[in-house]
């Protein structure tokens, strides 16, 4: 068997491995995806190659962002979608960029993100693209779905009635939006044809296709800790199908050895008012501000407790 052939197993062996853990997704870099479709001789070398493209390395000395300031060709528009894409469960971060790069390189990714029409249905019905708020230099970086037709508006996630109610979760944290980052899995609003109101969850090759520029938005941001809001972004960063919110939510998770706490989305306490429900997202917060090591007020401690 040459060389080729045994890293070509291992790699089948391991994303199999991945896929018997529960683990839907692996990522593939946008530049990645690039090389895999723009060398058809390697895709199509062997069929299991074709149905299990390989995870590749990410390494940690070659920051993708760092290297790529050229817009996308938009491979997955004319290629077949990957059958696994999915969140980098492994690995780490690259390491940390001088100020000036690091600027540099998200003004870049948010250039690149602002162009984008690999999914062609998304480009063309969306009104803005909406890439993210808040300061790359976030210690604390909550991640939604997808925009709805507000952010999709105003181009700026989490404006309209969840957004509203997560704001007052920050605030009641004590920060406020430009202190932390908010970012959505998908940063365009999945379209509705035919319908003038309405959101819909995201497709898995949405999700696919997009998730890459969220992860090289954490590889500049490097934030300290995440919250993951709802299913989807709990989807889209770990790659967990199968276990609901509710059964992570409050326990640590971690995406690429960043802590991450998995909670209800806001939308959810907006169709549920119980206070016991909004106490656990509190709780899960005053988590996160534990292991941010912010001070927590009696007051504080005692939001939406029910006597
Ligand atoms: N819901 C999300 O998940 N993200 C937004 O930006 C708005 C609503």
């Amino acid at each position: 068997m040459s060389a080729f052939d045994r890293l070509l197993t291992a790699t089948i062996d391991h994303l199999e491995d991945l896929r018997n853990q529960g683990v839907g997704f692996v990522s593939l870099s946008p530049r990645t995806v690039d090389e895999l479709f723009r060398r058809p001789a390697v895709s199509n070398a062997s069929p299991s190659l074709s149905s299990n493209p390989p995870m590749p390395p990410r390494s940690p000395s070659s920051p993708v962002v760092a290297r790529r300031s050229d817009p996308p060709t938009d491979p997955v528009v004319s290629a077949p979608s990957p059958a696994i894409i999915l969140p980098a469960a492994g690995g780490t971060l690259p390491p940390p960029l001088a100020p000036a790069a690091k600027e540099a390189a998200f003004l870049a990714l948010q250039k690149r993100a602002l162009a984008c029409t690999r999914c062609p249905h998304l480009a063309s019905s969306r009104k803005n693209v909406v890439f993210g708020v808040g300061t790359p230099d976030a210690r604390l970086l909550l991640v939604g779905e997808a925009p709805g037709a507000d952010e999709d508006e105003q181009g700026e996630p989490f404006v309209g009635k969840a957004g509203q109610l997560l704001t007052k979760i920050i605030q009641a944290m004590g920060l406020d939006r430009n202190q932390v980052y908010i970012a959505n899995i998908l940063k365009c609003r999945p379209d509705t044809p035919g319908q003038s109101a309405g959101n819909r969850k995201p497709t898995s090759e949405e999700m696919a296709t997009c998730i890459p520029f969220l992860h090289e938005q954490i590889d500049l941001i490097r934030p300290e800790v995440m919250v993951a809001l709802g299913a989807t972004a709990v989807e889209g960063l770990l790659g967990k199908t199968s276990v609901g919110v509710t059964r992570l939510r409050g326990h640590w998770q971690t995406y690429r050895g960043i802590p991450l706490m998995p909670t209800y989305h806001p939308a959810y306490l907006l169709r549920n008012q119980a206070p016991s429900e909004k106490r656990k997202v509190w709780e899960d917060m005053m988590t996160v501000m534990t292991r941010l090591k912010m001070p927590i007020s009696e007051k504080q401690q005692g939001y939406f407790l029910t006597k």
